[in-house]
């Protein structure tokens, strides 16, 4: 398994001791869009202190005050990540991105706080952490089976919580990555083709769903439901993954489903691209998909079926991902996003006009604090929420370069990518953190936010485990023969 720990983005970037923050502790955002998961209203926003002290028309401010001009752009709740590796350790190296490097590439995309995993050593977890995720996949490493699965779920819902799953057949991937490999395919393209979401049917030589994605995805339910405890499957990056979601939802079953920026804005073509470096960057597991996933996983954001997007920003360079040139099993695993993440769900889905902006709130913060037990101190913009804000401005665009990127990485999976829809300005804690291109934050101004158990999702739990029990038919009482 794997805990999670929580952090507000903001720390430690820039030169150590370059000292207070220009922007004051006061801060007016004037004539703005204010977009809250429930509603939008044209308000201004008054911040002191790091909380927001009061939102309506007309607010009227001292000179001591930073006034920012929102006229025609919206302000929304930053940014939370629910899904990011940062300086974290696969067992060979560690990756690009530490809490340096990650956060600010967080802050400059608007986000202003992501859940991190982290491999716990035994004994070390600190208090605020009510997740836990599960591997069902990297056979030899840290996946585990049913067995552990259903204990480490019995154990979730006893402490309130959320248990996370990786869902992948791992024991079915081993064994498509030695087929590949004896096959000759050593390449990345290999990674893709090691576990499919589709297989050719021999009867009527149809695609049909291989599942190794949607198989350990159904399984995690089934057993997630048996235990009675709520679900939150990380990463869904297949149709065949969706359904499972959908069909349990449908069912009532308490599950939560995660697609990834990469899993909604890409396909697997790069993993057929000639040079190793480009190819190897879009590595990561479960692998992106072929053309078609993206759209359908689009789609089922858009209608509820999922219900918020992570990024699993798990970054290695092209010196890193080098380490399986010969053997694409030996390439680390992971894509960037954090620093993306808010630029392309609202290109791919407000501006193309899938969601509204309400609907992009909910999906990329609201719901986010709501799972993780943390609303409405954030992922809203009421009076006594934190001050983590943005103000994005739907008529400029964005471009995505490795050159300009604030990841240490030397790559970026969405190189060259530009839409529509930016965020100009960052309030992460009550300051103005990102604006103009620029970072302005505060060394050590980060903070560590503890998450109580027993989110929403464990609402009514009890109940059900009640009911069931009143289920069960009364022991027969049952005599030996005498004769
Ligand atoms: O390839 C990935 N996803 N790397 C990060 C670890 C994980 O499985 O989430
Ligand atoms: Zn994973
Ligand atoms: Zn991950």
């Amino acid at each position: 398994s794997e805990s999670n720990q929580f952090c507000d983005a903001g720390i430690e970037y820039g030169e150590p001791g370059c000292g207070i923050s220009s922007s004051s502790s006061k801060i007016l955002i004037k004539g703005g869009t204010v977009v809250n998961a429930h509603k939008e209203e044209v308000a201004d926003v008054y911040v002191e202190d790091g909380i927001i002290i009061a939102v309506k028309p007309n607010i009227k401010v001292g000179d001591d005050v930073t006034v920012l001009d929102a006229t025609g752009k919206f302000v929304m709740p930053g940014g939370i990540d629910p899904h990011t590796h940062l300086a974290v350790e696969n067992g060979v190296l560690e990756s690009i991105d530490d809490f340096f490097s990650g956060q600010a590439a967080a802050l400059a995309g608007g986000t202003t706080m992501h859940i991190d995993f982290v491999f716990p050593v035994r004994g070390s977890l600190t208090a605020g952490i009510n997740s836990f995720k599960f591997f069902m996949a990297y056979k030899g490493a840290v996946m585990i089976n049913d067995e552990i699965l259903l204990e480490g779920l019995k154990k979730c819902k006893s402490l309130g919580a959320l248990a996370m799953v990786h869902a992948e057949n791992g024991d079915a991937v081993y064994e498509g990555q030695k087929r590949m490999i004896e096959l000759g395919i050593i390449g990345p393209e290999g990674h893709a083709l090691s576990r499919p979401p589709m297989r050719f049917s021999l009867h009527d030589l149809a695609l049909i769903p291989l599942q190794l994605e949607g198989e350990a995805t159904s399984r995690a339910i089934c057993l997630a439901g048996f235990v009675n405890t709520p679900l939150y499957v990380v990463h869904v990056m297949s149709i065949d993954a969706m359904e499972e979601i959908a069909t349990a939802r449908k069912q009532g079953q308490r599950v939560i489903g995660e697609p990834i920026v990469s899993g909604l804005a890409l396909d697997e073509s790069g993993l057929w691209d000639p040079d190793f470096v480009t190819a190897a960057k879009f590595v990561m597991s479960p692998p992106i998909r072929a053309s078609g996933h993206d759209k359908a996983l689009q789609a089922a954001l858009s209608t509820g079926i999922l219900q918020l997007v992570g990024t699993d920003h798990a970054t290695y360079n092209s010196t890193q991902k080098a380490l399986g040139i010969d053997d694409f099993r030996k390439i680390p695993n992971g894509v960037n996003g954090i620093e993306e993440r808010m630029h392309l769900v609202w290109d791919i889905m407000v501006e193309s006009g899938q969601i509204s902006a309400t609907d992009y709130v909910r999906i990329t913060s609201t719901e986010c604090a709501r799972i993780f037990n943390i609303y409405p101190r954030k992922g809203a913009i009421f009076p006594g929420s934190d001050a983590d804000i943005i103000i994005l401005n739907p008529n400029s665009s964005f471009e995505i370069t490795a050159k300009s990127h604030h990841s240490r990485s030397d790559t970026n999976v969405y190189e060259g990518r530009r839409g529509k829809g930016k965020v100009e300005v960052t309030i992460a804690g009550g300051r103005i953190v990102w604006e103009n291109d620029e970072l302005k934050v505060v060394p050590g101004s980060g903070k560590y936010v503890e998450m109580p158990p027993f989110s929403y999702l464990f609402n009514g739990i009890d109940k059900g485990d009640a009911k069931y029990l009143s289920s069960l038919q009364a022991p027969v009482k049952r005599f030996k023969s005498t004769d």
